[in-house]
């Protein structure tokens, strides 16, 4: 074969730094985890048995392209609840196999050519390849501890060119933890304004938030008609493997999105969208008890970092602890990689993440309580050999 096949859009695509990480711990035994990033709970009873009752009353077909109108009506209402923004579950409303899929529909939508999006890093794996992907550029502006890992303003404004299209960003933050305030959100979007960008606001996390307010992008003055709000399902409501998120938008874009996404998935699986249904009408109390389990070993986890000499921000959102560890004398990798050999404890290079996660790793919290004290206990004796 002399011809390259892959186009070289593709080719150049980097593989995900926690997929070659996580390939190795699964060939070794007694490792702690602290890499995965999703809920160890299973799904709440409830929304499992919705699922089983989908099944079993046969509900085996395709859905209208958009969800069911039932699941949009009741996100429609649900985010009118919690964030007093309002979109028309009929054309500004859709339903995707997770902010995933929603992130590739919003990219091949707003995207020409070349057009350039600007992506604050660290940031989630997938936003840089969604950019190139659809034929974009991704232009990374790193964050900082001393900022909570917020974006700077003037960062962004500096990272504008003629070519900008869109700014994406995410709060509560994957791998950061970090939420984003509500001043911070407004000269983003005063900057976004100036500019005439759209903002992809991320908001996956979105009841995941510790003592601090989740802040709806969309519902921050003169900012819905050019925000594109994902969410979903995966981690509020411990669903990843049901693959059921959503975006919505003002319907000139939805309906760009709603034409991808009707050409390349047809519609979210039907099982997931019954069970996610399900989640918004009666799940909250499952959210609510998952969420202070995790607010638990969010404080043993942080506290015990900071207490080996590995200062760790405290992340007010998700499930992740971001530790510095320079003080071990290592890179980032050097530290994953020690660490698993040496302790088999599994976190993920910061730099996975993207610039910006240079000297951090990422620790999950989200495995039971009793690991992350043994995981901890293993990191003490290994600061002790390297700190
Ligand atoms: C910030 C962020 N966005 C999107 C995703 C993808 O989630 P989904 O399961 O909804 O596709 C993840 C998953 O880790 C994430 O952390």
């Amino acid at each position: 074969m002399t011809r390259q096949y892959v186009s070289t859009r593709v080719a150049g695509l980097k593989p995900s730094g926690i997929r070659k990480f996580f390939d190795i711990v699964a060939t070794m035994q007694d490792v702690i985890s602290l890499g995965i990033g999703e809920p160890d709970f299973t799904t709440p009873g409830l929304i499992l048995q919705a699922g089983i009752r989908s099944l079993e009353k046969g509900a085996t077909h395709y859905t209208s392209n958009a969800g069911l109108i039932e699941l949009r009506q009741a996100l429609a209402d649900h985010l009118q609840r919690l964030y007093r923004v309002t979109y028309n579950p009929q054309g500004e409303l859709l339903v995707s196999v997770g902010v995933s899929e929603a992130l590739y529909l919003a990219m091949t939508t707003l995207l020409n050519p070349g057009e350039e999006v600007i992506v604050p890093t660290p940031c989630f794996v997938a936003y840089q390849a969604e950019v190139i992907m659809a034929g974009g550029v991704a232009v990374e502006v790193p964050t900082y501890v001393e900022d909570g890992f917020q974006m700077r303003p003037e960062a962004l404004e500096a990272a504008i060119t003629p070519h900008t299209k869109a700014v994406l960003i995410s709060s509560p933050n994957n791998p950061t933890g970090g939420v984003a305030s509500r001043e911070v959100l407004l000269e983003i979007g005063r900057i976004a304004e100036k500019h005439d960008l759209v903002v992809i606001s991320d908001e996956l996390y979105d009841q995941l938030v510790y003592g601090v307010e989740h802040v709806c992008f969309a519902g921050l003055p003169g900012m819905w008609s050019r925000t594109i709000l994902l969410g979903g399902f995966s981690k509020n409501y411990a669903m990843t493997g049901w693959r059921v998120g959503f975006a919505a938008a003002p319907e000139e874009i939805l309906r760009g999105m709603l034409r991808v996404h009707q050409y390349t998935i047809m519609s979210a699986p039907t099982t997931a969208q019954e069970a996610a249904l399900e989640a918004l009408m009666n799940g909250a109390p499952a959210v609510e008890e998952m969420r202070l389990e995790y607010d638990r070993r969010r404080r043993l986890i942080v506290g015990g970092l900071n207490q080996l000499g590995l200062p760790t921000f405290e992340p007010h959102g998700a499930f992740y602890a971001f530790p510095d560890i320079r003080a071990s004398g290592m890179d980032e990798d050097a530290f994953a990689q020690r660490l698993l050999q040496e302790e088999r404890v599994a976190l993920v290079p910061g730099t996975a993440f993207g610039p910006g996660g240079e000297g951090y790793v990422r620790c999950s919290y989200a495995t039971a309580y009793e690991k992350i004290e043994e995981a901890l206990h293993r990191l003490d004796r290994f600061m002790r050999r390297y700190g």
